[in-house]
């Protein structure tokens, strides 16, 4: 019988879910094409490591050498991370004319334009499923499902770590330091958290998306990145009580063939779906024109979702080795747009006493009308423990007028963006 082998570069958590899933569901894949399939090397740092996946000693090399030497070398599946050496070795097995998978999201938000171009030229499949959202299918759906559809705004909660950070704080009552060295120890957050909670690994995820939507190399300096250091436990029980979530939104949105990206802390309705993600889950939803607004959602990271996605691409592959991969075509040309909106929708809210609940809602709204800025809606909560919650939904807020409203109170206060379209119509003027 005629043999398909495969090489995997890593054999830490995407790699050994993808070596346990494939033995899992070998003979399934087999029976269906009617080859043999075989993992015929596995590329490692450290040959003595302690793997918890049972793999013999033999078939782990240290060597890209070993890898690229294999006689009839079809497939390569990257799980190792990173760029560098990953993005020459990936290149190189494409030049190599191997078929490659992926579950980098970095090397793809940085170099996936070239490497699918270079794949193409050389006739072979180069797919990436399991970057974003691991075992959620958005990017196939994206690729194929939904290509025909317009797409008008992409957006989601693409990190599992800040959203299992946010959720504890809220309901452990506790602050975003105590549940960071809690998800540090149950291996949901990095020793280094930088590329979690300042929102690069969202960053990366968005990106790719939007090449998928899009069509667009978006420069991920330029791209507004806010993570989620700054967001307090006060912060996310008064949103609460103002009937939001916070959230670490992606969100990509196409106004008039320009596209607005945008990393950030979101306020979400609650009785929104993307309000109601807790823990390391993640979703995704993408509004287009034909198949209207669909949510995605599930987990979005581990070693058996991650596999699930990788090996979802191997079996796709498999099915269609023969035939010639092609790209998506979009209809309109578009372009990033990086700037800051000032018309975004945002919320000021902040927690007064009450015997001075009044007053300061009234200085407040006077300060904002004084600078034209558009009130959407203004709400004053019953007092709770002696606190009345203020929330002021505005657009047109700019820097100035955020400096006057902070010396017309002496309260914290909070300003976050709202999650709604940046068409939506102005609701009501107060
Ligand atoms: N973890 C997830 O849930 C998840 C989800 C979606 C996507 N991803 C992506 O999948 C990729 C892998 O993530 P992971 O969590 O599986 O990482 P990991 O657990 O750190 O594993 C990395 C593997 O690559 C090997 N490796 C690293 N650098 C190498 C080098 N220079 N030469 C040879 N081998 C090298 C390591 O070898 P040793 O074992 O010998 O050290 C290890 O086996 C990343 O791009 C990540 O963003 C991960």
């Amino acid at each position: 019988m005629e043999r398909i082998n495969i090489a995997i570069l890593g054999l830490g958590t995407v790699g050994s879910g993808v070596v346990k899933g494939f033995e899992k569901h070998r003979s399934k894949m087999e029976n269906t094409i009617g080859k043999e399939i075989a993992i015929s090397r596995i590329l490692v740092q450290n040959l003595h490591k302690k793997r918890n996946v049972s793999i013999p000693i033999d078939l782990l090399t240290t060597s890209i050498e070993d890898i690229f030497a294999q006689p009839d070398l079809s497939i390569v599946i990257e799980a190792m991370g990173g760029l560098a050496p990953t993005y020459d070795y990936v290149k190189r097995a494409i030049e190599h004319g191997c078929h490659v998978i992926t579950a980098n999201k970095a090397l793809i938000a940085n170099y996936g334009s070239e490497l699918t171009q270079l794949a193409h030229d050389k006739g072979v499949h180069f797919l990436f499923e399991a970057s974003v959202g691991a075992a959620i299918p958005v990017i196939h759906s994206l690729q194929h499902f939904l290509c025909v559809n317009d797409v008008k705004k992409i957006y989601g909660i693409i990190n599992g770590t800040t959203n299992y950070i946010l959720t504890n704080m809220l309901e452990q009552e506790n602050s975003f330091e105590n549940i960071l060295s809690e998800a540090q120890d149950l291996g949901y957050a990095e020793t280094d958290p930088t590329a979690d909670v300042d929102g690069y690994d969202a960053l990366y995820k968005l990106a790719i998306l939007s090449k998928l939507c899009f069509d667009i190399t978006p420069d991920l300096s330029l791209i507004p990145r806010q993570g989620i250091r700054d967001v307090t436990l006060e912060e996310l029980k008064l949103a609460k009580q103002l009937g939001y979530s916070l959230k670490l939104i992606a969100t990509a949105e196409n106004v008039n063939q320009q596209v607005s990206l945008r990393v950030s802390p979101m306020l979400i309705p609650t009785d929104h779906p993307l309000a109601n993600v807790n823990g390391v889950l993640n979703a995704v939803s993408v509004e287009s024109d034909l198949a209207g607004e669909l949510t995605f959602f599930g987990s979005g990271a581990g070693e058996f979702p991650t596999g699930s996605a990788v090996l979802g691409d191997l079996f796709y592959l498999l099915r269609n080795i023969n035939s010639i991969p092609q790209t998506t075509v979009r209809s309109l040309p578009c372009e990033p747009k990086y700037s800051e909106q000032s018309s975004l929708t945002r919320l000021i809210f902040l927690r007064v006493p009450e015997k001075e609940a009044t007053v300061q809602f009234t200085k407040l709204l006077q300060v904002l009308k004084k600078k034209k800025v558009t009130i959407l809606e203004a709400t004053q909560q019953a007092a709770s423990e002696g606190f009345a919650a203020i929330g002021i939904k505005v657009q047109s807020l700019h820097a100035d007028t955020v400096e006057e409203i902070q010396l017309h109170t002496n309260c914290p206060l909070s300003i976050r963006t709202l999650l709604v379209s940046q068409e939506e119509p102005v609701l009501a003027a107060v």
